[in-house]
C-alpha cells in the first residue's frame, strides 16, 4: 500500500506491520489471562482509543463486551493541566464485572490515574489497564500498567487514533509530529 505521509510528520515511529503485531501479541496475553473469568468488559477512552481498541477486540478469542468513555483533559496545546472530567461515562454498569481500561497512550500518568480511582470506587470483579504507547520520560504519577504495547521517547506522536488539535487520527501508522508545528 502507498503510505502517504502528510508534511507535517517528521518520520514513522510505528509502521501498521508493526503496530498489528504487537496488538495481537497483546490479545494473545489477554485471553490467556482471561480465558477463566466471564464478564470481561473493555472500556476504551474516547477518542483517542478508537482504532486501537477496534483492533485489539477483534484479536481477541475470549468473550467480552465493548464500552466506551470519554474525558476531557483540559490540554494546552501538547501540554497537560493534570485536571481530567469525565465527560461520558459507560452506557452499562461495570460492577462485578471484569474491566479492562483500553487507553491510546500514558503521558503524566493523571488521565489513567483518574480512570483506576473512579472505576475501583465501583466495586468491578477486577481491574486491569492496557495501554498501546507509554512515554516514560514524561511521568508525574506512577500507575500500573497490566500490557504495554510499546516504550517511546518523549515526543509527540499522532495516527493510529492519537491526534494532534483533532488531526492526523486517522493515519495507518504513528508517526512523530515535526515540533515547528506546536512550538
Ligand atoms: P496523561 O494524562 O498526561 O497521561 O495524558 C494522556 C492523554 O494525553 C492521552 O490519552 C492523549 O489523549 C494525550 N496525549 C499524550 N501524549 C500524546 C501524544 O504524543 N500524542 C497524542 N496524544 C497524546
Ligand atoms: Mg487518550
Amino acid at each position: 500500500m502507498n503510505t502517504i505521509i502528510p508534511n507535517a510528520i517528521e518520520r514513522v515511529l510505528l509502521d501498521e506491520e508493526t503496530i498489528a503485531v504487537r496488538v495481537h501479541e497483546l490479545a494473545v496475553q489477554i485471553s490467556t489471562d482471561y480465558v477463566k473469568s466471564d464478564n470481561l468488559v473493555l472500556i476504551g477512552v474516547l477518542k483517542g482509543a478508537f482504532i486501537f481498541m477496534a483492533d485489539l477486540a477483534r484479536c481477541l478469542t475470549v468473550p467480552h463486551h465493548v464500552d466506551f468513555i470519554a474525558l476531557s483533559s483540559y490540554n494546552r496545546g501538547t501540554v497537560s493541566t493534570g485536571a481530567v472530567r469525565l465527560i461520558m461515562d459507560t452506557r452499562a454498569s461495570v460492577t462485578g464485572r471484569h474491566l479492562l481500561i483500553v487507553e491510546d497512550i500514558l503521558d503524566t500518568g493523571y488521565t489513567l490515574d483518574y480512570l483506576l480511582r473512579t472505576f475501583r470506587a465501583r466495586n468491578p470483579a477486577s481491574l486491569r489497564t492496557c495501554v498501546l504507547i507509554s512515554k516514560p520520560d514524561r511521568r508525574q504519577v506512577e500507575v500500573p500498567v497490566d500490557y504495554l504495547g510499546f516504550e517511546i521517547p518523549n515526543e509527540w506522536v499522532v495516527g493510529y487514533g492519537l491526534d494532534y488539535s483533532d488531526r492526523f487520527r486517522t493515519l495507518p501508522y504513528i508517526g512523530v509530529l515535526k515540533r515547528e508545528m506546536y512550538k
